[in-house]
């Protein structure tokens, strides 16, 4: 099903399947029309099964990392990139390792810098000077973060150091042995590397998710629910399955 509400293309699949089918056929899109693209990379649970599809597409020929720059939203901190939690890890077991992507052209913000300021001014440099991101991949938080922008007061716009929400650390430990175990911060692209990019997908899956993308789109505009800044956006496609979709169709 195709909807589109307050300008927002939402797609909504009937399982966590087809949509990662669904945002896969839309990154491997974006790669044809424009082999040397810039992509924005998610981590977490969610876009694990559209890295998996967009590995079958590869392995099928049907698509070619080789031209891809790719910057990641976020990472913990501190944390090395050879610890299995690491965002580093992840991309590297989910993605780089089993396509043709130059990793010399994927960049993850250090989650070890001793010089955190400079390394997220480098890294807004380092998007900036590639002409920025095509295409933003985003997954939601159950509090609405995007990236690690959490709830808060004010957008913070550029890369930067956060202090995890308690809710982030709680929904965060399931990949942890121990809740203590949760890295407390981590450095997170901010709200004007997002909205620069000149495409974005969200993906959201099960009920769990639902109210939130409820409150992102028919909410208002607030750094308290920082996902509904999208709603300013001009190119955003939602891709959800049928339970993230619950409170939007009726
Ligand atoms: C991950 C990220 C986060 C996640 C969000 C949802 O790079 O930026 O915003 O997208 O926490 O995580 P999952 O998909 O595990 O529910």
């Amino acid at each position: 099903m195709k909807l589109n509400i307050k300008g927002i293309t939402i797609f909504v699949e009937d399982y966590y399947l087809s949509m990662s089918k669904k945002s896969a056929e839309i990154v491997s899109h974006q790669i044809a029309n424009k082999p040397n693209s810039v992509l924005g990379l998610a981590t977490g649970s969610t876009p694990e099964g559209m890295y998996k599809e967009l590995i079958q597409l590869y392995l099928n020929k049907k698509v070619n990392f080789d031209n891809i720059t790719s910057f990641n939203l976020d990472e913990y901190y501190p944390i090395n990139k050879d610890n299995k939690n690491s965002y580093a890890y992840y991309m590297n077991s989910h993605l780089f390792n089993h396509v043709n992507i130059d990793k010399d052209k994927t960049f993850i913000p250090n989650g070890k810098t001793e010089n955190v300021d400079k390394m997220c001014k480098e890294y807004d440099q380092m998007i900036y000077d590639v002409g920025g991101i095509d295409l933003q991949i985003l997954g939601i938080g159950n509090n609405g973060h995007i990236g690690f922008n959490e709830p808060d007061v004010d957008f913070e716009l550029t890369t930067h150091l956060v202090k995890l929400d308690d809710k982030t650390i709680e929904a965060n430990a399931r990949f942890f042995a121990n809740i203590d175990d949760v890295p407390k911060f981590a450095v997170s692209m901010g709200i004007q590397n997002i909205m620069q990019s000149k495409k974005i997908i969200l993906m959201a899956s099960g009920e769990g998710k639902a109210k939130i993308i409820h409150d992102m789109i028919f909410g208002k505009v607030t750094p308290n629910l920082p996902a509904s800044i999208l709603q300013l956006h001009n190119n955003v496609t939602i891709l959800l399955d049928k339970k993230a979709a619950k409170l939007i169709i009726n």
